[in-house]
């Protein structure tokens, strides 16, 4: 018999998506359904030229688009919508859990109140569960263009719903905008009993990394891609078993690498990092997490066992219980076991 291609099973296993950026899987067709459905009219005239506009030369250039976009989610069922919608595509992808990152700052700045994001998101993953079966946790981003005060409010306002908060992350422009400004607010999320994740070294330098390890407190650090600029940040990462969640098509969609074949990831592989595979705002740079399987294949050829630990890793790097990681992990082992036996 034929050995079964890496490809094929890395399509079909069982995984985690760490870093996904909900405001990013907003859908062109349901952008302008949302836009219809509140009276509001996007600053494109139709989905074509919507699509025409992702063209991106920067996190800047992106983040700028994002941000306009997000402005058709004005109701608790338009987030709930949005998280259907993600989680019927995550579910083809065969994601069983996912950590879903969401930016109240986005919203609450546009008067939508807090608890109209977090309880239609909540609605969202209730009926995913119910429908797909999968397990879903919420990661609120604190923006890092906004002051740390603007922070501090918005935690402020996030403090009645901590049991509906798993984590605290940190996203949007790197640059100019290092982990340090943020210490005293992440020492708060800590204060609570809250994991901290931050975004570090995607277009930053491994300094950034270095300050959301030390400063912040990360116990998982989001792109990380840049670690290879640095042979001690590395070697770190690898030797504390540091969970990197890497975004490849996001990379490379946003010119962090200029292809695929460019893109660090083999070389955090050799290294010993832990890494994990995810699509991060997948409605913008051309797929679920899938297609970024299928980029990552095309470039770099992974055999199955690199296929195995990717989707081990993502499962090991969740923030879910350890009863749930260990039954997550059975189930791996069975989908591989099952590949085994069919080839024979
Ligand atoms: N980086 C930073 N902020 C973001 C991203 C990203 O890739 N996506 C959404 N907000
Ligand atoms: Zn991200």
């Amino acid at each position: 018999m034929t050995a079964p291609d890496p490809l094929d099973i890395a399509l079909g296993m069982p995984k985690a998506e760490l870093h996904l950026h909900i405001e990013g899987t907003l859908e062109p067709d349901l952008a302008f359904s949302l836009a219809r459905r509140n009276g509001i009219a996007l600053p494109y005239p139709d989905e074509a030229a919507l699509r025409a506009a992702y063209a991106f030369d920067s996190l800047q250039s992106f983040l700028d688009l994002y941000y306009a976009c997000a402005d058709v989610l004005r109701t608790r069922e338009d987030f709930y919508d949005l998280v259907l919608a993600y989680l019927k595509r995550a579910a083809a992808d065969k994601v069983i859990h996912v950590e879903i990152f969401f930016d109240p700052q986005t919203h609450t700045a546009r008067g939508i109140p807090f608890t109209t994001v977090l309880e239609g998101l909540e609605d969202g993953l209730a009926e995913g569960r119910a429908r797909y079966g999968i397990s879903g946790r919420l990661i609120l981003c604190f923006l890092r263009h906004l002051s740390e005060d603007e922070c501090l409010a918005c935690l402020d306002e996030a403090e009645p719903w901590l049991d509906r908060i798993h984590g605290f992350g940190l996203d949007s422009s790197e640059k100019g905008h290092p982990p340090s400004k943020f210490a005293r607010l992440f020492a708060r999320c800590r204060a609570l009993g809250k994991p901290v994740v931050a975004h570090a070294g995607e277009e930053g330098p491994p300094d950034y990394i270095t300050e959301a390890l030390d400063l912040l407190g990360a116990v998982r650090i989001d792109h990380g891609v840049r670690a290879t600029d640095d042979p001690a940040v590395l070697a770190r990462l690898a030797r504390d078993g540091i969970p990197l969640t890497v975004c490849p098509l996001s990379n490379t969609r946003l010119c962090v690498f200029e292809k695929m074949s460019d893109h660090s990831l083999p070389r955090l592989l050799a290294a010993g990092a832990k890494v994990t595979l995810n699509s991060d705002d997948p409605a913008y740079f051309g797929g679920y997490l899938n297609a970024n399987l299928r980029a990552v294949q095309e470039a770099f050829r992974f055999d199955t066992p690199t296929w195995y630990r990717l989707a081990r890793n993502s499962f090991e790097a969740s923030f879910a219980t350890d009863a749930e990681k260990a039954g997550w992990i059975a189930r791996l082992d069975a989908y591989f076991k099952s590949k085994q036996a069919a080839s024979g």
